[in-house]
């Protein structure tokens, strides 16, 4: 059989030598779900080079969480001088709704996200995606046992909040049950899979999170549980991945599916939103019945409220309102920023985390009008 013609393809640092024919079926092919599955090579070329750089861009931000120092946590978790009780309890209730919370995302990340995707760039992310939740699993349990704490103790508190219950019940109870085999040739089957992407990434992740993560980095900043608070922020550089990697997803696959966003699915998924939003506002009077020094109850609130919107806008989608009518669009906590927002600040808080590597600068991946442009094929 006569091979068409080879070219290089060159990505990541690395090139390719690829046979133009094979690799164009296999770019055809591509899609975010009901695409071509099969065992051959199809990686390369890449069609959706967002997943690629993010794949790469999450492997370099690799870190272990026994690099990161306990000694003054274990020292500052015994002396009520340092820590209060309010500021223990935040610390349990974290350690204890993260336990619960990395489960569940890596569970539906593994066995609804990645199982029904077809382009292996996608599931190489979400791979990652998956790994990382197991990382931030590993981080709870070396907080558990460098301070000593009773996991069931924590559990016990954990489920007798009903804010907590209620508000890992509002995702999962819109999520499929975890299937791998979903049909997706249906549409209420594509918009169930576009919801488990939104909820997990978008809501859980983007939104929830954050009213849990801003007290514990708040200690952190007022030189309280330093380890832990580094280990949430890791994990948080994380989550940005995260939210980035499901937002991506859910814009390619309602372009590449127009009959998925119809205008009541649209309106489904801000509800959706509105509810998380609901439960993690009630969550928050539980985790901080009152004020400790420097945070509110209520500013807490905004910040959530200021992360839905956040992950609304992004998706092009107009911002909600809160129960006062309000619609927030600017941080309650700037300095949140700082410690949140930028990824590449390795040092800011001078512990030493091991680098597996640099990303490369994936901009050079061509679009496929370029990337044949001129080949025999
Ligand atoms: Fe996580
Ligand atoms: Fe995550």
């Amino acid at each position: 059989m006569r091979q068409s013609e080879n070219f290089t393809y060159e990505v990541g640092g690395r090139t390719y030598i690829l046979d133009a024919k094979q690799a164009k079926d296999a770019f055809d092919a591509k899609r975010v779900i009901n695409g071509r599955q099969g065992p051959e090579f199809n990686v390369m070329p890449l069609k959706y080079k967002w997943a690629y750089d993010l794949y790469r861009e999450m492997e370099a931000n690799h870190w272990l969480p026994q690099e990161v120092p306990m000694f003054d946590d274990i020292q500052q978790w015994k002396d009520p001088r340092v820590l209060n009780d309010r500021e223990k309890n935040i610390i349990r209730i974290g350690i204890g709704y993260f336990c619960a919370a990395e489960g569940i995302v890596g569970d539906c990340a593994q066995t609804i996200i990645r199982e029904n995707l077809s382009a292996p760039e996608l599931k190489l992310a979400v791979g990652r995606h998956v790994h990382e939740e197991n990382i931030h699993t590993e981080s709870l349990l070396y907080m558990i046992s460098s301070l000593g704490i009773n996991p069931h103790e924590v559990t016990a508190l954990f489920l007798s909040l009903p804010s907590v219950m209620k508000k890992n019940q509002v995702v999962t109870a819109h999520l499929p049950k975890l299937r791998r085999d979903l049909d997706l040739s249906k549409t209420e089957n594509k918009q169930l899979f576009a919801k488990t992407v939104f909820g997990i990434t978008q809501i859980m992740e983007g939104t929830q999170f954050y009213g849990l993560f801003l007290p514990i980095l708040h200690l952190m900043r007022n030189g309280k549980m330093p380890g832990i608070g580094q280990m949430f922020r890791y994990t948080l550089r994380d989550e940005s991945n995260h939210i980035e990697l499901g937002r991506r997803l859910f814009l390619a696959l309602t372009e590449e599916n127009p009959d998925i966003l119809t205008p009541a699915f649209k309106n489904e998924l801000i509800e959706f939103m509105r509810a998380g939003v609901e439960a993690e506002v009630a969550f928050v009077d539980d985790l901080l019945p009152q004020p400790v020094a420097g945070l509110s109850p209520d500013e807490i609130k905004r910040f959530v409220h200021y992360n839905a919107n956040r992950r609304l806008i992004a998706l092009g989608w107009e911002p909600i309102a809160d129960s006062k009518g309000e619609v927030i669009l600017d941080n309650p906590f700037p300095w949140s920023s700082e410690i949140i927002y930028l990824k590449k600040n390795e040092n800011f808080f001078e512990t030493t985390v091991t680098e597996y590597g640099k990303v490369s600068n994936l901009q050079e991946v061509k679009n496929e009008d370029e990337l044949f442009e001129g080949i025999q094929i």
